[in-house]
Parts: C-alpha cells; structure tokens; sequence
C-alpha cells in the first residue's frame, strides 16, 4: 500500500498534482494538506473512478499530523509564486519558514517518507528540509529531493523545437540548481546527440536557464508554472515510486545532498558546494548513486559552471543559517 502526501494541495501546482496523483495505479491512498481548500479539493478528487483513496486535511484537529502518518512520499508545493521583476530568492523571506514548519511536521510523522520539494526558492529550501530533518535526528540523504524536474522537461521541449524534432526522443542532463545561472543544461551529453552552436545554443541555454521567467510574465502577476510544474512533479514522484517498487535503472536529474550519496563527495570536490542537481539513480531506499557527468562537459560549458557554484553556494549558506539561526 503507497500513501502519497501533498502539502499545498490547493494552489496552483497542487490541484493538478493532486489530480494526476489520484490517476496512478501505483498510489492507494492520497492525503492532501493546505492551509485553505483541501478537504473541497479532495472531496472533488475522490469522485473519480481510480482506486487511489483521497482524503483533504486542514491544519485543525491535528489535520498535518493524520496527513502526513504513514506517509511512503510527501511532496511539497506549499508557498508562494513569484510576480513579474521578483527572483525565486525573493520568496525566501516567506516560503522559508513554511518549509522549515512542514518538514517539522514530516521528521515527526513520517521520518522514513521520501520527501520532495518543489516550494522555491529550490536551492534554499532543500538544505533547509536537511537541517530541520538532521536536528530530529532523522536525515537520510537518500530520501530527500529537490525537484528540478522542470527544467529537464524545458531542456527536452525547447531543444526538440529548436531542432524541429519530437521532445520525447530526448534526454538531457540538465545540473546545478534551480534559479537562473544555476541552472546548466548539458547539450553536449543530450542523447540522442544534438548539434547546436554559436548564437542558437547560447539562446536555447539562455531560455532553459530563464524559463520561470517566460512563465511568470506571461500569467502577468497571477503566478508562475503550475501545470508543467504538475506534470514535471509527477514525473519525478512516479519516478520514485516505480524505483521503490523494483524497476531498475531509473534516473532522473535532481538537487540531492552530495556527502550522503554515494559518487557524491566526488562532485563536492568539483563543485564545492554540498547541494547539487544531476543525473541521480534511484532504487528501492531512493537516491542509489549520482552519476558524475562533470567529468565529461564540453570547454564551453565549463565556463558556465563558476557562476552555478558562486550563486549556488550563497543560497545554500543561507539556507542552512535560517535553520541554525531560528533554533
Ligand atoms: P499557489 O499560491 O497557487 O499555491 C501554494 C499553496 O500553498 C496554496 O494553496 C497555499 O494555501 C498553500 N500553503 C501556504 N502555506 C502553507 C502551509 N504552511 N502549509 C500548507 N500549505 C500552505 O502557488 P503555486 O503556483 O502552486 O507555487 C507553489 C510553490 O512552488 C512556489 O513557491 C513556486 O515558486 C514553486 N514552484 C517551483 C517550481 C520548481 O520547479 N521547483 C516550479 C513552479 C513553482
Ligand atoms: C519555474 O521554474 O517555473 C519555477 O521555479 C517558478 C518560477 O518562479 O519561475
């Protein structure tokens, strides 16, 4: 029996999530936690013909605590989007302490859960699920993800239509973060192999890089991705759940915790940096190994790479210091 757990089912990203969820065959129970509208989200949901059983909790009458009980993965899209002329950065000051209260919730209720966030801005509140888990006592870099799922799906679809082919023949790592420069596609190991140079590959990288942001002012203030951030988001839980139930070699690019993966201390001394999104196998208890495509980047692509470390590095720090500093 799977049960899966949305915290922020409500919002934007939420309801088609949860929807998408509630379609698996491999989930049985669907709990679904936000601060406003959930019981109507899942009571709506749980009228479809899918074995998936939904149930909507609030934060009364311990509704996070029962959400979250049981729970085989748990994932987060609670927090605020960006407007027009804000950075992911710009929302730490409020979806920071939002996580860190949510994965509270999941280190006592739910310690074993696979947990992935997809709450920005990513390379922040990634290290700070890590501190608030290691001060329970209860971090296992293996189980804990953040989801840069969508910028993979961006690299596979911006790539295809510059090369005016289909976007499912194509995978790309895409490493780094999830915030502008951080995000450092990887055409030169793009399979099958793609040949994109001079000017047109440094619009496509530019527009991988800068997606959100072709999103946001597009809605004109009323939000950022939501329904490409649900199907990029239920690819990566899918993913998880197929690996825990025994499909091998499956790998998706994600912002996992280096020191605790194996082939990750490796990186680290590449990057120099704790967090960072790559190509990660996963298997039955989650992250198995990350695979270290550093060692095979083009020389034009090296020189994106310092500027992913130096912003990198920032939002993590401040991450962790948020963490330590309201302890
Ligand atoms: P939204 O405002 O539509 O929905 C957010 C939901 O979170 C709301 O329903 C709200 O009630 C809920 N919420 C707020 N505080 C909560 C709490 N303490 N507990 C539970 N639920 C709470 O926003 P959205 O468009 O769904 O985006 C959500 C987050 O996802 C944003 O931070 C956004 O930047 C981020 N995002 C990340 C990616 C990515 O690639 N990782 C992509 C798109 C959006
Ligand atoms: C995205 O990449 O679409 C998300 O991180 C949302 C945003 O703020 O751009």
């Amino acid at each position: 029996m799977v049960k899966a757990v949305v915290l922020g089912a409500s919002g934007g990203i939420g309801q088609p999530l949860s929807l998408l969820l509630k379609l698996s065959p491999l989930v049985d129970e669907l709990a679904l936690y936000d601060v406003v509208g959930s019981v109507g989200v899942a009571t709506d949901l749980s009228h479809i013909s899918t074995k998936a059983v939904v149930k909507g909790y609030l934060p009364a009458d311990d509704g996070l605590k029962l959400a979250l009980t049981g729970a085989d993965v748990v994932v987060i899209p609670a927090g605020i989007p960006r407007k027009p002329g804000m950075t992911r950065d710009d929302l730490f000051s409020i979806n920071a302490g939002i996580v860190r209260d949510l994965i509270t919730g999941v280190a006592k209720y739910s310690p074993k859960a696979f947990i992935a966030i997809i709450s920005n801005p990513v390379n922040s509140t990634v290290p700070i699920a890590a501190e608030v888990l290691k001060s329970h006592g209860v971090f296992d870099p293996a189980r804990l993800f953040g989801v840069t799922t969508l910028d993979t799906v961006r690299s596979e679809t911006f790539t295809a239509h510059v090369l005016g082919k289909s976007p499912t023949e194509f995978t790309i790592p895409v490493i780094g973060g999830h915030s502008g420069e951080t995000i450092v596609p990887l055409l030169s190991l793009a399979s099958p192999a793609v040949s994109v140079e001079g000017e047109q590959r440094d619009a496509l990288i530019k527009r991988i890089q800068f997606g959100g942001d072709e999103v946001v002012q597009a809605k004109e203030g009323k939000g950022s991705a939501t329904l490409s951030m649900a199907h990029a988001g239920f690819r990566f839980v899918d993913s998880i759940l197929k690996a825990v139930s025994g499909t091998a070699g499956i790998v998706e690019n994600t912002f996992v915790y280096l020191p605790g993966v194996e082939g990750g201390e490796a990186v680290k001394k590449i990057t120099g940096v704790d967090y960072f999104a790559l190509p990660v196998e996963l298997g039955s208890s989650g992250a198995i190994k990350v695979v270290n495509v550093l060692e095979k980047v083009s020389d034009f692509e090296k020189t994106l790479l310092p500027a992913a470390y130096t912003g990198l590095s920032a939002n993590i720090s401040k991450g962790v210091e948020f963490v330590v500093s309201s302890a």
